[in-house]
């Protein structure tokens, strides 16, 4: 039998979807040594590889097929548009992309003025502000607290991931307008889709269950 590989997202991600996995019986008791350097985790028995990665670069790794097996957030997923099956709603990490500023950015939506766009999701952002809104805007890409750009004058809005709205809300910003919904997903490679079928589709079906009682 072949190994089934999983590049899981590096963080909180990583750590629901093994709890998830855990229901189902399917544990990787190497992966909870705290101090190890390790960067792949095995379970021979059930013939499983898991290994961590940042957000980004695992949709890579399943395009490519060195993960048959990914779980990111849709995001990530939607950003990057790799060659990639997403096959499950996991139904955690929910979220939602928002556009958000000040409240007086509403005019400048309002009247698809040429504003300035900071976000991590330069992608999501030109197709909502351009496919959507059919709003010409200038995008700049940012690596991260975004919302600073429209306090410190960078830009006059943001697209940006909005969960508590704490963040928003200490800094004066508020939600604009929703981009859209997101939570975590799982991925699969395409051949690992149709090589590994049975054994993959078991596993979707076993998770979709475990999501299914965590809604009830
Ligand atoms: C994310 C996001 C927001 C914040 C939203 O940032 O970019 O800044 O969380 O969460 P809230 O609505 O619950 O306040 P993250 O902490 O992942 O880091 P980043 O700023 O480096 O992107």
């Amino acid at each position: 039998m072949n190994y089934l590989t999983f590049a899981l997202t590096k963080g909180r991600l990583a750590k629901k979807t093994l709890e998830m996995l855990e229901s189902l019986g399917i544990t990787c008791e190497e992966m909870k040594e705290k101090d190890s350097r390790k960067l792949i985790f095995v379970n021979e028995e059930l013939k499983l590889k898991f290994f961590l990665a940042k957000g980004p670069d695992v949709p890579t790794y399943v395009e490519y097929g060195a993960a048959d097996i990914g779980v990111v957030g849709r995001d990530t997923i939607v950003e990057e548009n790799r060659k990639v099956h997403e096959v499950l709603d996991l139904g955690f990490g929910k979220c939602r992309m928002c556009v958000c500023g000040h409240e007086d950015a509403r005019e400048l939506l309002k009247h698809r003025e040429l504003i300035r766009v900071a976000t991590k999701y330069p992608n999501i952002a030109k197709d909502y502000f351009y496919n959507k809104r059919h709003q010409t805007v200038e995008i700049i890409k940012m690596n991260g607290s975004i919302e600073l750009a429209p306090i410190v004058g960078l830009s006059e809005v943001i697209v940006d991931i909005v969960e508590t709205g704490s963040t928003l809300r200490e800094n004066g910003l508020v939600v604009l307008e929703e981009v859209c919904p997101l939570s975590a997903r799982m991925i699969v490679n395409p051949v690992s889709m149709r090589m590994e079928n049975e054994r993959v589709k078991e596993l979707i079906g076993g998770l979709r269950n475990v999501v299914a009682e965590a809604d009830t």
